[in-house]
């Protein structure tokens, strides 16, 4: 999996090969990132410089063959003549910002190489090898430990550095990049992944030209701005074709993605921690290490690579004891209730839940102290007797005994000033002495550069676990880092990573403490969602838009890097608190099954027809849950922007989500296609079966009805509340041939009439096929 032969590292998964020499001046040049070779030869991939370029300058001098600026390089500095974008900026011993590291030795070692204090990704018994390779400055006795690791089966190299000051004197780093890659040409596009609150990982996708376009977060975790995971796809690419390189960091402080087309037309890629603000001190015998960089590589467009992440992600980042575990189906009260409720309410709520099938019922924020709004309380996570006299143990076990599992929010690295804890701790926050502190959602972030805050907030969430039956905790954080400053370092360059190390230190004590709790986390929706997050807990809530249509750009988005199994997705009221969208229950649901399926609603508002639809879907998923939350996952492309379909594969089942947002008016009758189905093999496939509200049609069903009525009246929304239009169902048996080829689908309604034969999407309509080999 890993070989040294003849100057050349040859490092290789199932499908790919990385490949890179030493060069004679000591360099490492990258040669190759691609489907695997069977040559044992790669002169082809060197870079064959014969007399320089104009003003290049030659690494040795007399010799035209080594010019840094012009070469494909797997690391490198500053100061011998490679003017592109630095990975890596040190003040050294002599004050200098010049940087010479060149190839020392190497060693080949079985599995991952544990890290002190961040999470990396675990080997879990499978094919997985390390390369460790030594290069040394030329002046000074600084070392930088280069790691690769090879994830056979999922496709994946990660990437890192550790380096280490020897030298008498202290080193200060101020930039340095996880890996650096340069790529031999410069024809591909860049896609990112980026957004807001409610608008989380909207795919961009960019042309790059000459020049560097950076990706990057600032606001102290890896942020909902910019997600640090990124596509660099050649022009022609696309779901099912061409060649992407998919790069993403096991990180959730401040990333950084540099990507630069120099002068000469050469590609160069890194990520890391962002620079931004960052100073790293090292004296003599310290050493300081990168987060995980992973990267994969598919000549076979998009699908093949979000694959690889998603294999990789289950098997070797997610939490052990979760791994392939099923997903429960999860009630939260926050859209319910938000701050308004009692135990009373909660029961309630939970009965009707639990009689739908849900399996795990989640206490959102405000149970704790005077926590009513979002003004007061976090930071003191005492019970409020006054909204549950029973305490979290009384509502607990009456989950339980309900058949359900029971979950409780918590959000850990806040303190509101108006808490008991800012009272008897101002210390305990982040602020600067002599500026008034910013507040972000009336709240500011706890120390957790301080060991004294690690240990209180530990102490705080040990306390509420060991005293009530908690399955599950959702894991909130809800502000960007403002005043940045901690007593407890020295160099305040050093506060956004040691905030990131503190978290992870926390959260490795509590996955010790508690393995079989399930963590989702959460930050405002998707403002943290990143392999960081996903070692210590197995999901994250996406986002707080739960507007189907808007979760399918979310959604999507993040299926290019996360696996279904990774991603929350909830069914809540319409119209959509955010967008004011009406939205069919129907599309609610088939969106959000593409995920880890939850509801977020009150049920009291739910009509006794929508009771049985939601029991309906709550059986489906249930009878398929491991093909949402595991099967492969499939794009495809659509007929145009009003469409998204996607499926999922497990064994002999296939399962196709078809999307419309936008009706056409006279709508082309359609087909669809089915990936992944054995040509020769016989598949039945039928669609499920989901009504419309009769509302919906609004004065058209008078034309239908023997008598008028008010389209707006009492008697169309108590008709509406017990009788449903059916809408049509398909049901044929065809060969995996032909629906790979493409079926026909049943005409929608356009208005010239309709019969229960009719499909009736409209604005926002989607549905849900089933495929099986029989
Ligand atoms: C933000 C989260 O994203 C919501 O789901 C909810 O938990 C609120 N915080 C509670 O304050």
């Amino acid at each position: 999996m890993i070989k040294f032969e003849k100057s050349s590292f040859v490092i290789s998964t199932k499908d790919l090969n990385y490949i890179f020499r030493v060069l004679p001046t000591g360099q490492l040049e990258h040669l190759y990132f691609g489907n695997k070779l069977v040559d044992q030869n790669y002169e082809a991939f060197q870079s064959k410089i014969t007399a320089g370029s104009g003003s290049t300058i030659d690494y040795v001098e007399g010799e035209n063959t080594v010019a840094l600026d012009l070469m494909t390089l797997e690391y490198s500095g500053i100061g011998k003549g490679d003017y592109r974008i630095s990975p890596i900026e040190i003040k050294m011993p002599d004050g200098t910002f010049v940087n010479d590291f060149v190839y020392d030795s190497y060693q080949i070692l079985d599995g991952v190489i544990e890290s002190k204090d961040l999470p990396i990704s675990r080997a879990n018994d499978q094919k997985v090898k390390s390369l460790v390779i030594k290069l040394i400055d030329r002046k000074f006795k600084i070392e930088l430990k280069m790691i690769y690791t090879t994830f056979f089966n999922s496709n994946v190299i990660a990437r890192r550095i550790i380096i280490s000051n020897n030298d008498d004197k202290e080193i200060v780093i101020r930039k340095i990049m996880s890996m650096m890659i340069d790529f031999p040409e410069s024809d591909y596009d860049l896609i990112t992944f980026d957004g807001g609150w409610i608008k989380e990982s909207h795919k961009t996708k960019r042309p790059l030209s000459i020049g560097t376009y950076i990706n990057d977060s600032v606001t102290g975790n890896s942020s909902n701005r910019h997600n640090p995971g990124i596509i660099l796809a050649k022009k022609d690419a696309h779901k099912d074709y061409g060649v992407c390189v998919g790069i993403n960091l096991v990180y959730s402080g401040n990333h950084y993605e540099a990507v630069q087309i120099s002068n000469h037309g050469l590609m160069r890629v890194m990520n890391g921690i962002n620079p931004h603000c960052f100073e790293w001190p090292l004296k003599k015998g310290e050493s300081f290490e990168t987060p995980e960089s992973v990267m994969s590589y598919s000549n076979q467009g998009f699908n093949t690579l979000s694959q690889s992440f998603h294999e990789f992600i289950n098997t070797h980042v997610t939490p052990r004891q979760f791994q392939n575990v099923s997903r429960p189906i999860v009630l939260n009260s926050w859209e319910a209730f938000f701050f308004d409720f009692n135990q009373r309410k909660l029961e309630a709520l939970a009965k009707k839940a639990s009689k739908l099938g849900v399996e795990l019922f989640v206490l959102d924020d405000g149970w704790f102290g005077s926590r009513n709004d979002d003004h007061q309380s976090l930071g003191d996570y005492d019970v409020n007797k006054k909204k549950l006299p029973g305490g979290l143990n009384g509502l607990s076990d009456h989950i339980h005994k309900m058949g359900m599992k029971f979950g409780l929010w918590f959000e850990p690295e806040m303190v509101n000033p108006k808490s008991k804890l800012y009272e008897s701790h101002p210390e305990y926050a982040v602020k600067i002495e002599g500026r008034t502190p910013t507040l972000g959602r009336n709240q500011l972030v706890l120390d957790l550069c301080n060991q004294e805050v690690r240990e209180y907030i530990f102490e705080q969430i040990k306390e509420v676990l060991d005293h009530a039956r908690v399955d599950f905790v959702k894991w909130d954080m809800n502000r960007h880092m403002t005043d940045m400053y901690s007593s407890s370092v020295g160099n305040q360059g050093m506060f956004f990573h040691r905030y990131i190390l503190g978290l992870y230190e926390i959260l490795n004590k509590i996955t010790k403490e508690y393995p079989n709790l399930m963590i989702e986390t959460c930050s405002s929706g998707g403002n943290r969602f990143d392999l960081g997050m996903l070692y210590y807990s197995p999901q994250i809530w996406a986002s707080d838009n739960t507007d189907p249509i808007e979760r399918l750009k979310i959604q999507e988005g993040l299926s290019y890097l996360y696996p279904q199994s990774s991603i929350s997705a909830h069914v809540s009221l319409a119209p959509h608190a955010q967008t004011l969208r009406k939205t069919p229950l129907s599309t609610r649901f088939n969106v959000a099954s593409f995920g880890i399926l939850g509801y977020e609603l009150d049920l009291k508002y739910i009509s006794p027809i929508e009771k049985k639809e939601i029991k309906k879907q709550i059986e489906l998923y249930k009878t398929y849950r491991d093909v949402f939350q595991y099967g492969t996952y499939y794009r495809f492309n659509p007929k145009d922007e009003h469409q998204k379909v996607w499926q999922v594969s497990l064994g002999n089942t296939h399962i196709l989500g078809n999307f419309q947002t936008l009706s056409d008016a006279s709508p082309n009758l359609e087909t669809l296609k089915l990936k992944n189905l054995e040509s020769d093999e016989t598949y039945e496939i039928e669609s499920i079966g989901q009504s419309m509200s009769i509302s919906r049609f609004g004065h058209l069903i008078s034309h239908a009805l023997p008598i008028k009525i008010n389209p707006y009246g009492s008697i169309m929304r108590l008709i509406s509340k017990y009788k449903q239009l059916d809408n049509a169902t398909e049901s044929f048996v065809a060969s995996g041939e032909a629906l790979k080829h493409g079926f026909r689908l049943k005409q929608q309604f356009m208005g010239t009439g309709y019969n229960d034969q009719t499909r009736i999407l409209g604005d926002y309509g989607s549905q849900i096929y089933i495929a099986k080999k029989i």
